[in-house]
């Protein structure tokens, strides 16, 4: 099967109450990880390259793990590009044999948002390449900032209409509490995403599949293994994963984690070293490492994203 898009997966997702789980790849280790358990758990895939990791891993090498993926599992995958800065990057990335990308121009205001997004989706569309468009911003509510400011991050529902209708994008990713990293929210707070915003959305586009970035869930037996082997990551809050739950079950149809992989990793290999101080094979200590990625990914797609046994 050659890679696809998210047409089909994200139809099925959204009819079936479920999300696609895309996750960020920068290596071998992590490609294997995160497709292993997916094909374990014949679960539909979305792998997202970075500006980051093709300045890290190189376009070529990526594309080329991608597709080894693709031959090893059989899967549907989907190869995408994360957070897209610019037309020339989303162009490199489409004619480089990505399915998918993501143009981010959330910063910018509406009108040039929908300027540079319909400039992408008319050159993607034209290639049969799918494009995510975002308004709003995922400001970390972790800051000190005033009620009013973080309320205004939050993504207008009164302006998607007119930005999904102008721009032809295929997916939109939106802002109702997430963030990115692993420092979401103020310790001692109760994370609380919005689901007014997200139902509203949902109600004035129906049947349009909804993104949210920044949902790494933080496990806390993560960062106290990190900390336990000479780490130092105070306060570090994410995404409750009963939360993320429900809003697979409504119109999120894909859930971007990348934090959760660094921590797993991280954490890993930090416990390798003090167990084994005298090794200096990467093959030891990456080998726990993928499957420390394997396993966390397994329990993403069965208890959070829902799309276990999806694929086919
Ligand atoms: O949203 C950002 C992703 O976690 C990718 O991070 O730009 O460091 O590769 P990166
Ligand atoms: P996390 O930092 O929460 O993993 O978010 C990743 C992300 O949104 C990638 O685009
Ligand atoms: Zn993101």
């Amino acid at each position: 099967m050659p890679l696809v898009t998210t047409t089909e997966l994200f139809k099925k997702a959204y009819d079936g109450g479920y999300a696609i789980g895309a996750f960020n790849v920068n290596n071998m280790e992590i490609v294997q990880g995160i497709t292993e358990a997916a094909k374990e758990l014949e679960a539909p895939l979305i792998l997202q390259v970075s500006k980051g990791a093709r300045a890290y891993a190189n376009h070529t090498y990526l594309i080329k793990l991608v597709e080894a993926a693709v031959i090893e599992t059989g899967l549907p995958i989907c190869l995408h590009l994360d957070h897209g800065d610019s037309f020339e990057t989303c162009k490199s990335c489409i004619d480089g044999g990505f399915t998918s990308v993501m143009i981010d121009a959330s910063s910018k205001p509406f009108a040039e948002n929908v300027e540079i997004t319909k400039k992408v989706v008319a050159y993607a569309h034209d290639r049969g390449v799918v494009v995510e468009a975002e308004l709003g911003t995922l400001a970390g509510i972790e800051d000190e900032v005033k009620v009013s400011a973080e309320e205004s991050s939050y993504t207008h529902p009164e302006e998607v209409e007119e930005f999904v209708t102008k721009t032809g994008c295929d997916s939109l990713a939106i802002a109702i509490g997430t963030s990115h990293g692993a420092f979401k929210f103020k310790p001692g707070t109760k994370p609380q995403l919005r689901f007014d915003v997200l139902e509203e959305v949902s109600r004035r586009l129906p049947g349009f599949p909804i993104v949210l970035h920044g949902s790494s869930s933080v496990p806390q037996e993560l960062v106290s293994k990190i900390n336990k082997f000479g780490g130092n990551m105070p306060g570090a809050i994410g995404v409750p994963e009963d939360q993320l739950r429900h809003a697979a079950s409504l119109s999120v149809c894909k859930i971007n984690i990348d934090s959760d992989l660094r921590l797993a990793m991280t954490a890993t290999v930090r416990e390798y070293f003090a167990e084994h101080p005298a090794d200096f094979d990467p093959r030891q200590y990456l080998k726990p490492a993928r499957q420390a990625i394997k396993e966390l990914v397994a329990h993403k797609i069965v208890d959070v994203l829902g799309c276990d046994h999806k694929a086919f």
